[in-house]
């Protein structure tokens, strides 16, 4: 399984970011890992057209429809058109911001794979489910209803973010990282057999260079969903040595 080291942007960047994106691909030009970033979908044709062929790019969210009268919104083959293999879908600052359910994100996931791209399904507890004992079953229902069916190893990313480490600087312990991790794998396999060996499942919320390697040491995490971190090359670039080190 190659490992993943994915960057989202999410509301920030402008043509000037263009520069972190060049000095990436300058950078890595056969990564030992592979390299997604999504930019604001403003920059994502741009970005696309700089990043060489050893970074990928995508998009943060898309509707499910193909096309139509939904203003706004991006498909999944937009995405596409504008250069993007991946897009994130279901992340938490959606389900907040824009009320996102499990059947959206996993009609927005189905929209993706249909569109030939990789979805990265996000799922992850708020602090007040971890106190009360519930993040297990959270992120288990987050799964169930999120991932389609269709899901496969090379089509389907799941990313684990739990709501309280975003953009907080605190962090699970590893033992709960590899706690989730664990039963995200053994529910993917029960579900869709031995291929779901083969997901990739990245671990995201405050993930940082002095931070990534003891994070990619623990099992089942095949790499990061990165936010903060991914904006300057520099940053994201020790995560990426981290990954390809791991
Ligand atoms: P931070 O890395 O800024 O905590 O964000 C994580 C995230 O939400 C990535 O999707």
């Amino acid at each position: 399984m190659r490992k993943l080291a994915a960057g989202n942007w999410k509301m920030n960047g402008s043509r000037d970011s263009l520069g972190e994106i060049t000095a990436l691909a300058n950078a890595y030009s056969a990564p030992g890992c592979d390299i997604l970033i999504c930019p604001p979908a403003t920059l994502l044709s741009r970005l696309s057209d700089v990043s060489g062929p050893a970074i990928a790019t995508g998009a943060q969210d898309c509707h499910a429809k193909t096309s139509g009268a939904h203003t706004g919104d991006i498909s999944a083959d937009m995405v596409k058109d504008a250069g993007g293999t991946y897009v994130i879908v279901g992340h938490s600052e959606r389900r907040t911001d824009h009320g996102e359910t499990d059947p959206d994100v996993r009609a927005k996931a189905e929209a993706s794979l249909t569109a030939n791209l990789t979805a990265i399904v996000c799922v992850g507890e708020t602090l007040e489910d971890r106190e009360a004992g519930r993040t297990l079953d959270v992120v288990g229902t987050q799964m169930a209803g999120s991932v389609p069916d269709d899901a496969t190893a090379a089509n389907t990313v799941v990313a684990y973010e739990p709501v309280w480490a975003i953009g907080t600087g605190k962090v699970p312990t590893l033992e709960e990282i590899g706690e989730v991790h664990d039963d995200i794998r053994a529910a993917l396999v029960t579900r869709f057999g031995e291929d779901a060996k083969g997901m990739r499942l990245l671990y995201g919320g405050s993930v940082k260079p002095s931070n990534a390697a003891e994070i990619f040491a623990v099992s089942n995490v095949d790499g990061a969903l990165v936010g903060g971190a991914s904006l300057k090359a520099a940053d994201f670039g020790g995560i990426i040595d981290a990954l390809a080190a791991s």
